[in-house]
This record gives C-alpha cells, structure tokens and sequence, in this order.
C-alpha cells in the first residue's frame, strides 16, 4: 500500500514535474492558515466545506487507472445540496449556495507542490481570492470564508499558484461553484435535473493512459491543445434526456481551447446566461464561442427535435495564423518524432463535444424563456474615465507574453493598475500581436479580471483577416456581466467595470493557462 503510494507519487512529479522551483518559499511567510480579521467576530457560516486536493487513480480509458490530482469534498455543515459530487469524475464537487449565505472553506493541499484555490468570478476578500501568494506547500491548508455577493450563475474554482496554475488545473483540479438567487427562483427556468452541468475540457493520454502535458517552450507559447475532449471528466460524453427544457451550464474548463459550439442539426443556441449570471432576455445564435474561463448557460428544448439524437458540435473557425500553424504546429516543428499516434487537434478544428439521446416521451410546446432577469447596464457616462479608458496591451515579446510590457510580479502593483473603491472605470485590451516566426505570435487572449464582473462595451476590428473575425463574431454573447472575455488577435474591446465590493489586491490575466503561467498576468490594486 505504502509502496503503491510512492510510486503513484513519484509517476506524478515525473509526469508534472515538481514546481518547487518556481516558488521563492523562503521569502514568502505565508501563514498556514488565515480568516480574514474581519470575519472572525460575525455569525457563524450556513455552510462549511472541507476541500482537499488529492492524488486519485481514475477509470477513465480501458486498461490502466489515470493518475489525477482532484478535489475531495466533504460536507461539514449546511443543506445536503450544498456539495454535489460528481460521480466518477476527476472533477471536485459541485458547490450550490445561496447569495447571501456565509460560505467556509477549509482546503487542505495533499499534492506534492504549492497550491491554492481561486473562486472564479466570485465576489470576494482580497485574502479569500487565492492569490498566488497565499499557496500553501504540501501538507498545508488554508481557509477560506465569505459572503456570497454574486447573481445567481455558474462559476468555477480552480488552483492558481504561480507558474503552476496550467499543469495543476491539467491534473484535474477544478470543479463548478453555483450560486443561486431568489430571482433566478422566480424564473420558470429548468432545475434539477433538467439543469446540468457542461464542463468542457481537452486532454492527451499516454499509451499507458497517463495525462501528459506540454513538453516543448513552443507548445507552452501556444498553450496545451489536447486530442481528447472530455465533458464532466469523461470521454465520449453522452446524456439520456427527456424531451423537455433543459438548462445546461457550460464551462470551457481547457487550458487553452476555444470551443465555437453549435448544434448539429442546425437548430439555433439559445442562451440564458454567461460568466455573471442571466442574461435581461435569451438571445438566439448559429453558435457560441467559448474560451478558456468562460461559461455560458444555455436552454434547448429536446421536444424539439425530431431526431432522438443530437450532438453538441465544435465547428471550426480560424483565427490568426493558427491555419498555416496547423501544418507545422510546435509539436511538429520541435520533435522529429511524434510523442504518439494519432494527429493533434489544432486550434480551429472541429469535433463532437458530447451527444444527447432523446428519450420518447410526451411532448409539450415549450416558448423559449423571454424575461430573465433585471440589472442596470453601465453607461458610458457612468465611468470616470470614459475619455481616457486605461488601456491594457497583451502581446507575445519574443518568448514572453506581456501585459503593457510587464510580467507578474507577486505583489508588484503600479500606479497605472491602482484604481478607487466606488468608482466605475472604462477599461480597454488590446491584442497587440507580436513579432515571431510565421505570425504565430499572433494570438487569442481570454482575459480574465478577478474582483469585479464587467461588462462589454464594444469590440473594435483592427485586423479582419488575422482576427478570425468572419469565422466568429456571431457566436459572441456581450449582453451580460461578464469576468472572461476572449480577446481576439488584430483587435481591442472596451469594458466597464464598478470596484464596488473590497479594495485590495487582485489579479488580471490572460486565461490561456500557459501564457498566465508565463507571466501574463498582473495585480492591480483596489484603493479603499
Ligand atoms: Cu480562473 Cu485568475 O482565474
Ligand atoms: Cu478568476
Ligand atoms: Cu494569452
């Protein structure tokens, strides 16, 4: 047993590497475990959850276990919905509260590195946003309470150490954290279990079914694009549903895969919701695009179809010169020969994500959902800078990614990146390129702002063709809060943003995983 530990051990940091090295640890004092001050003197939480992230061996192709690393949850206090497993995946439970609910966490860290958990698009203390500079070493735990301040929607939680977060997210580390509301229970909109979770991500395996990650600084440019797409941690991922309304919250969980989705039978995507909860009204589209970090809710109605199955498709698209890349990608140009059998699935490609089968059954006329919610857009005039919107350059400077010119720093802050508590700003990201071989510097940048939900202001076009524009602009959905945005090459958009939760210090990021691990990623400071 021991024995079997060790070497499960000693596969993994072969497999990920350890990353101790990327950690300055003896210049970090890190408490092992930190409540914020203030939090210790209010009422007790409705709902506490122990996480631990954990080695795990994982049926997942025939033969040989995966090794994964996953989180492990148990359920200390709270209603039993607050901490749904699930069943057979390497992904962590799905967590359901409640806004307005006082929420603990107590993680601990079984995995050989630094690690801590980050709640995406969540609300929260700059001390409970797990910051890099709060991971903890192996062995060490951290614990994590707040109020949930969020709309009811569908976020994520996921590691983020420095320099770590992409591997650490490969091994399964990850798992959806969904907030309700009593608006969004007013709505006629499906539940349990006609609201189920999409969690979309790519993997490569090893002839003895190991993950296996990106091996070449190329690769890592790029970012990981795997040849397996798996949906809730399982392959070919297919789901009996009724012929009647369903929600499905989708999550683009890859390192660095954009999904353009659409259904095969040419029936139009109806969505409810993105990264910060429902849309005013559904909106109907031929597709949606989905990069790493975002989510999108989507309602369909399978008494629809006439068909008893149906496929939830990734069409292709082209974006920059990811289609000259595909003859010659990283892979190929680095490695005379090829890690294994089978071809890569490049950016742009197109596959099924998961199938649907229809059970018979009676069928009712079902309007797709009109009113959803109600929130005040932001106005261009609510900002105080909407002259002068900070401005926000992503580009790709030989072998490093930048944001106007800088890489992280772990508490490095300028004033450039320091705004006031209360104020609503106008924001703009540009996709600067870059120079390089073949134009492959030119690439999409999910970005990510930690601390706020912001919403779309405009997207400018400065490039067309390198863009991808023609193959994706109908599939973006700008209309609601968003924490994600997927920022095309050859072009900048604006967003608006109110810092009107916690000062502190947060992160902004392009959440391609590789390029966030190599450095494009900055704090920014919320002045009080
Ligand atoms: Cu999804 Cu900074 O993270
Ligand atoms: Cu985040
Ligand atoms: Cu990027």
């Amino acid at each position: 047993m021991e024995e079997r530990a060790l070497l499960t051990r000693r596969e993994l940091i072969r497999r990920f590497g350890t990353g101790a090295f990327l950690f300055f640890a003896s210049s970090l004092a890190i408490p092992r475990s930190v409540i914020a001050q203030e939090t210790q003197t209010r009422q007790e939480p409705d709902v506490i959850i122990r996480l631990r992230a954990v080695e795990r061996r994982i049926p997942l192709l025939e033969g040989p276990h995966t090794v994964t690393w996953s989180y492990e949850g148990e359920l200390l206090r709270g209603p039993r919905e607050s901490l749904i497993p699930l069943e057979g995946s390497y992904l962590g439970p799905t967590i359901h509260v409640w806004r307005g609910q006082r929420v603990r966490i107590i993680y601990t860290n079984q995995i050989p590195e630094h690690s801590i958990i980050h709640w995406h698009g969540l609300l929260v203390p700059e001390e409970m946003d797990g910051h890099p500079r709060y991971a903890v070493p192996e062995g060490g735990s951290y614990t994590y309470e707040f109020e949930v301040k969020n709309r009811a929607g569908t976020y994520w939680y996921h590691p983020h150490p420095h320099g770590r977060t992409g591997v650490q997210v490969y091994a399964g580390l990850a798992g959806l954290y969904i907030v309700h509301d009593p608006e969004e229970a007013r709505s006629i909109l499906p539940t349990v279990p006609y609201d189920v979770p999409i969690v979309i991500q790519d993997r490569s395996f090893d002839e003895l079914n190991q993950l296996v990650y990106l091996s070449t600084m190329m690769e890592q440019m790029i970012g990981f694009l795997g040849d397996r797409i798996l949906v809730n941690g399982r392959l070919d991922h297919f789901l009996s549903v009724d012929p009647k309304p369903y929600r499905l919250r989708v999550l683009n969980g890859s390192n660095s895969r954009i999904y353009k989705l659409a259904w095969d039978t040419g029936t139009p995507i109806t969505a409810i919701g993105t990264d910060g909860g429902l849309l005013e009204k559904a909106v109907h589209l031929p597709y949606v695009v989905l990069s790493p970090g975002e989510r999108i809710d989507l309602w369909i109605d399978f008494g629809d179809f006439m068909e008893d199955k149906v496929k939830l498709l990734s069409l292709p698209f082209s974006i920059g010169a990811s289609g000259m890349m595909g003859e010659m990608s990283g892979r190929d140009m680095m490695r005379a020969e090829p890690r294994r059998p089978g071809s890569p699935l490049l950016q742009g490609s197109s596959f099924p994500v998961m199938s649907f089968f229809i059970r018979p059954g009676k069928k009712a006329a079902h309007a797709p959902p009109g009113h959803l919610s109600s929130f005040r857009r932001y106005s261009l005039s609510d900002a105080i800078n909407s002259r002068t919107p900070r401005r926000f350059i992503f580009a790709m400077q030989g072998m490093r990614p930048t944001i106007n010119g800088r890489q992280f720093e772990l508490t490095g802050v300028t004033p450039e990146e320091t705004v006031q508590l209360n104020t609503t700003e106008l924001w703009e990201f540009v996709n600067a390129g870059g120079m390089g071989m073949m134009g492959m510097m030119q690439q999409p940048h999910p970005v990510h702002v930690h601390g706020i939900q912001f919403q779309i202001v405009d997207r400018q076009v400065h490039n067309r063709a390198l863009s991808g524009w023609e193959s994706l602009n109908e599939g973006f959905v700008d209309q609601g809060f968003k924490d994600t945005v997927l920022l095309l090459p050859g072009t900048a958009l604006r967003v608006a943003m109110r810092f009107g939760d916690y000062p502190g210090l947060f992160l902004y990021h392009c959440h391609n995983l590789e390029h966030e691990d190599l450095g494009m990623m900055r704090n920014y400071r919320i002045k009080s």
